[in-house]
């Protein structure tokens, strides 16, 4: 790729979303970029650079970002934070928050809804009887459009099914259509999905939460881009609120009302009261 065509869509994908594609990562934005342009009819990277840099509409926009993203997930992703949300977090946090009956949780980069269903699917098998005092509201967003849609439906094929959910679980859960698996409407009540670039959720996300998840997403992003969406996400935490982020990744910064919690084998950034 020309050195102009990959300044031109890693500047534009950094300032729109947040993901840097330098540091040798040119091989996968190619490949991808590639992918696109056949897709949307383009001869070559090339002639959809020509496209983009005339007129960049919403619409193309959209659809870059769905391409240039990594939407990689899958039910109980990593198994040990669920079991410390199951032995600890949620335990604690269902006592918080009886008396206020409201449980705020948000997955703020969700894909394709595996994440936020799998912990609903959490909560209705070993916390239904605070359901009646409590009520959850799992709130999930990503910037991927085509993602959200796929979340929403919550139609997943049996791969996806087969990544990471107990069978128990795939049985009590999820309706069989066909070749597909579609998640129960009680799961599916208790997630509220949008569309949210972390990059502007300050302005768009006036909640407070007690727990948030950010897994795997702060990784794509430049040194800058991580802190200021830390910040974001620090923000939007309760006194006493977990925030959990994937297994490899680190807080850009340390907040002065921040507590590293091991939990088992996870590890869990919690707000002061
Ligand atoms: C690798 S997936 C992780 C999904 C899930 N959190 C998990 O751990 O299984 C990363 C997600 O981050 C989303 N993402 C990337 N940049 C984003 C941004 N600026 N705002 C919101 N979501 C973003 C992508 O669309 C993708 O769905």
């Amino acid at each position: 790729m020309k050195p102009e065509i990959f300044n031109f869509f890693t500047t534009l994908l950094e300032k729109t979303s947040g993901i840097s594609y330098r540091e040798g990562k040119e091989y996968l934005l190619e490949s991808r970029l590639t992918e696109l342009a056949v897709s949307l009819g383009y001869k070559s990277i090339d002639d959809l650079y020509q496209k983009l840099k005339t007129s960049l509409t919403p619409q193309l926009l959209t659809q870059l970002i769905d391409a240039l993203t990594t939407n990689e997930t899958y039910f109980f992703r990593d198994e040990h934070p669920f079991v410390a949300l199951k032995n600890n977090v949620l335990p604690e946090l269902f006592k918080l928050r009886q008396k206020d009956g409201v449980l705020n949780i948000w997955s703020s980069a969700c894909s394709t809804g595996q994440e936020p269903y799998s912990i609903a699917m959490l909560i209705l098998e070993h916390f239904s009887a605070y359901l009646n005092s409590v009520k959850v509201n799992i709130y999930a967003t990503d910037i991927s459009i085509s993602a959200i849609e796929k979340a929403k439906k919550g139609v997943y094929n049996q791969i996806e099914v087969n990544r990471g959910l107990p069978v128990q679980y795939l049985v009590k859960y999820f309706k069989q259509n066909g070749a597909n698996w579609e998640v129960d409407p009680r799961v599916k009540s208790m997630v509220k999905f949008e569309v949210v670039n972390l990059l502007e959720a300050d302005k768009k996300i006036r909640m407070k939460f007690d727990l948030i998840l950010c897994r795997y997403v702060l990784i794509y992003f430049a040194k800058e881009t991580k802190e200021k969406v830390f910040r974001t996400l620090w923000n939007a935490l309760n006194p006493l609120g977990y925030l959990l982020l994937g297994a490899t990744e680190l807080p850009p910064y340390t907040p002065p009302d921040m507590e590293k919690v091991m939990i088992g084998k996870t590890i869990f950034y919690k707000k002061k009261g």
